[in-house]
């Protein structure tokens, strides 16, 4: 259809879209029955595979319940269930669940709660570090925490300042710990926002886990608020629940989005620890967050992370993620000194391969071919740059796993 303006895309240049009729486990199918493996869970939210049984049967239930509420001044059973199962399991001490509707949100209000915090105290704290090449969404806020960079180059003038520094990759551990105890040296710093763990649309890069918790001890010592961008990490990705359950020191905030509905709708979570709440809870208007949108914890996306959580922490599903990750492992120890890659490592069920490319940005050419390589012989992998990775629902065979390795195998072996 010409009239609808696709994400991330140059309409002009780019192929007509594959229109999906049907979405069945692992795989997506058009209208005359061609199936496409889904290996980056479309876009990193599918966790237990498309249209799952019992997650569709939660929200059908829900839907001829209560389909939805304006969430100001009411509240609904799923919302109060999803919270009630979802603090407990998070890390750190998180006492209260702010929703909203997407990961970009999520993370946005993470950052307006830091900044309210210490203006609520009339405290001058108001400046904010991240990680180069971080990434948290497209709003104006999230882009401002990406830096300047080729994604957001119309914006430049708009976007506000940021300090960032470089991220805990192995080998730039002490760089990372020296520039952050540089940026520390203002004391006007409010917040520290990260990917914990592993940076994704930078490319798939995992970081020292223990450099990462060595900064965020430094952050705690100089009172400077942590917030985990947990929207990719979250709910199985990285081998443990969420990625910070690796880190001894815990954030104090968590952002939560993608995978909590099991893919199913859009929902995003902002979790806080009870200290930084109880700057917002006084006999002051003005000191409450004001901030709120129409679908804030709708019910039946409530309903489906529920439904999503009952089927994550089943046995079935961690072994699953086991599996996934055993298998991304023996794939990386095989191919990790291969000629045509530059880096190869995996992390829990991601599996990142960096193809070495003069032109190594997200707008290398490799990207393109890559994925039409791919299509081809189809199966959904979508390169960021010369990056290519594999991050499948958990319900992926074994043999589906082989086939996927065996097409990147093609890539390395072959003519591409
Ligand atoms: C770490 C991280 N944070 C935030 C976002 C933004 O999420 P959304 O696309 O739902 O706005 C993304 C999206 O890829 C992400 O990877």
């Amino acid at each position: 259809m010409a009239a609808i303006w696709h994400p991330f895309t140059q309409m002009k240049t780019a192929k007509a879209p594959i229109e999906i009729v049907k979405g069945k486990g692992i795989y997506l199918t058009t209208h005359d029955g061609v199936d496409y493996l889904d290996g980056i869970s479309s876009w990193w939210t599918n966790l237990h595979g498309h249209s799952h049984p019992y997650i569709a049967e939660k929200i059908a239930e829900q839907a001829l319940n209560l389909e939805h509420v304006i969430f100001s001044g009411f509240t609904h059973p799923p919302a109060l269930e999803l919270t009630s199962r979802l603090l407990p399991l998070l890390p750190g001490k998180m006492g209260k669940i702010f929703y909203s509707d997407n990961g970009s949100t999520a993370v946005e209000i993470g950052l307006k709660i830091a900044i309210q915090y210490w203006h609520n105290q009339n405290s001058g704290k108001t400046k904010i570090i991240t990680f180069k090449g971080g990434y948290h969404g497209d709003t104006f806020g999230t882009m401002s925490m990406a830096g300047k960079n080729v994604l957001n180059r119309p914006f430049w003038n708009h976007l506000f300042d940021v300090t960032a520094i470089t991220p805990p990759i192995i080998g730039l551990e002490e760089k990372s710990i020296r520039e952050l105890q540089a940026a520390l040296t203002s004391d006007n710093i409010a917040c520290f926002l990260f990917e914990p763990l592993i940076q994704g649309v930078s490319g798939m890069v995992i970081h020292c886990s223990k450099a990462l918790n060595h900064l965020l001890k430094i952050c705690k010592d100089h009172q400077v608020i942590t917030i985990a961008d947990e929207v990719m990490t979250g709910f199985g990705r990285t081998g443990t629940l969420f990625a910070c359950e690796r880190l001894e020191e815990k954030p104090d905030i968590i952002c939560l989005s993608k995978g909590i509905t099991g893919g199913f709708l859009p929902l995003g979570a902002t979790a806080c620890i009870e200290e930084i709440y109880q700057a917002f809870h006084s006999e002051n208007k003005h000191k409450a967050l004001l901030h709120g949108h129409s679908y804030t914890a709708n019910p039946l996306a409530c309903a489906s992370a529920c439904a999503s959580l009952d089927l994550t922490q089943s046995l079935a599903c961690e072994k699953q993620r086991t599996m996934i990750a055993n298998a991304h492992t023996t794939f990386v120890k095989k191919w990790k000194h291969h000629p045509k890659l530059k880096r190869c490592e995996s992390l829990g069920t991601i599996l990142s391969l960096e193809y070495r490319d003069k032109n190594g940005t997200y707008f290398s050419t490799l990207s393109h071919s890559l994925y039409h390589f791919f299509i081809e012989r189809h199966i959904l992998l979508r390169p960021l740059g010369n990056v290519l990775y594999v991050l499948p629902p958990y319900c992926i065979s074994k043999d589906e796993l082989t086939l996927i390795y065996n097409t990147i195998a093609l890539t390395l072996e072959g003519d591409l």
